[in-house]
């Protein structure tokens, strides 16, 4: 199959506010005439296709369409047990999903208030109108509301909300640009809709608020902080983070968010974490020469060792890796200060080294606070090995 990849004017849409299910205005013919094909091929031919959104590019399709959900999962390679987040374009479309004997929260009305439209997905009890191959059986559906302009007027243009994973293969990184998705998925969709590079550049935070009216579980960290979060919850709302304030087997065992039991943002070369903080006493911390010797011996011994360094611009390790005699093709994280920065750039490291053809990326780790702590998420399970270095 052909894919095309259409440009959209992002500047050219405009929307009513979230309570109302009014079409947005498209002053661009171009992106109207993009939008319309869009539609055809999600509505009339059943096909994904791929769109932006703040966080990364989506795969969408029809959510309330079996057939068409399926094809999400058999061009991604997507384990049918992971499901699938669903998109919306107003409060009257969320509404039009719950179950009619559904009360929300008060806790999500007040992150709907300050966070929607935004990279931000709430768990809801599913209802018969949401397939359960979206939910992978589940009985919640995963629901965000996207702030890109593309994605919003897409899916109000053609009325219908859309499952959409990211526009990857399953287990490569996360598309930022449409240039990642074509890379990937040329051949096998028929329409990327360019928006430009994603502002976000990291998933949706996936929130769980279900259980307890106190309690706010955050199963994935993503675009929205937990310091944002917990200033709109309150202090008398606990924000509990998977994996680092709760554990939960049956998430693990059964691999609902994320990448528990699969292979998840790796790169097809390796990618090592490099951490330049004081080693726990089971490790201890060796010069950055000596780690590329290491890894030269184990990946290119008859070679030079062409390595993909990812770093942050103002930071030791980047002085220490480059004044090696190692060739370094360097890709900059920003500027420690901003972790929103790295999240932005993180996934287009990966992808932009990758595609240049080292043998193996190195990332240096960004400190766990704000957007810091989705990045470290992504890194982790990308990263084949953790090294302490000192610098
Ligand atoms: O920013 C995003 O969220 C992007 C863009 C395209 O919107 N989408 C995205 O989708 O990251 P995906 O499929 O790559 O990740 C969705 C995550 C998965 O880790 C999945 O396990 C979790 O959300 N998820 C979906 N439904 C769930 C549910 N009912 N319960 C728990 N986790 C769920
Ligand atoms: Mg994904």
């Amino acid at each position: 199959m052909e894919t095309k990849v259409l440009a959209c004017d992002v500047d050219s849409i405009s929307f009513p506010s979230i309570e109302s299910d009014g079409p947005p205005t498209v002053n661009s013919a171009a992106t109207l005439a993009a939008l319309k094909e869009a539609t055809h091929d999600l509505l009339d031919r059943h096909l994904p296709i791929a769109l932006p959104t703040e966080t990364v590019y989506g795969l969408a399709a029809n959510a309330l369409h079996a057939e068409s959900v399926a094809r999400i999962f058999s061009t991604k390679g997507r384990p049918a047990d992971n499901p699938l987040i669903v998109h919306v374009s107003s409060l009257p479309m969320l509404r039009s999903l719950l179950p009619a004997s559904f009360i929300m929260p008060p806790s999500y009305h007040k992150l709907i208030d300050a966070f929607w439209p935004g990279p931000l997905t709430l768990l809801f009890p599913t209802s018969s109108k949401i397939p359960p191959i979206c939910t992978a059986n589940h009985p919640t559906v995963a629901i965000r509301m996207p702030s890109h302009p593309i994605a919003r007027a897409l899916i109000s243009l053609s009325n219908t909300p859309l499952a959409a994973p990211s526009a990857n293969s399953s287990g490569r990184p996360s598309p930022t640009k449409a240039s990642h998705v074509y890379a990937d998925l040329k051949g096998k969709i028929p329409l990327i809709l360019d928006g430009g590079a994603c502002e976000v550049g990291v998933e949706s935070t996936v929130v769980d608020g279900l259980s307890s009216p106190d309690i706010v579980k955050v199963l994935r960290p993503g675009g929205l902080t937990i310091e944002e979060l917990q200033r709109v919850l309150g202090t008398e709302t606990k924000v509990l983070v998977h994996k680092r304030d709760y554990e939960d087997s049956e998430i693990e065992s059964a691999p609902t968010t994320p990448g528990m039991k699969y292979r998840h943002y790796s790169p097809t070369v390796p990618v090592v974490l490099l951490l330049t903080s004081s080693p726990p006493s089971t490790e201890k911390a060796e010069s950055v020469h000596a780690v590329l010797d290491e890894l030269h011996a184990e990946l290119a011994p008859d070679e030079e060792l062409k390595v993909g360094l990812l770093s942050l611009s103002d930071s030791p390790l980047t002085i220490a890796c480059i004044a090696t005699h190692y060739e370094i093709q360097r890709f900059s994280l920003g500027n420690r200060r901003n972790p929103a920065e790295a999240a932005q750039r993180l996934f287009d490291g990966l992808l932009t080294l990758d595609g240049e053809g080292v043998d193996v990326i190195l990332v240096e780790g960004v400190e766990e606070v704000k957007e810091g702590l989705a990045v470290m998420n992504r890194v982790r399970k990308a990263a084949g090995e953790v090294r302490y270095v000192s610098v």
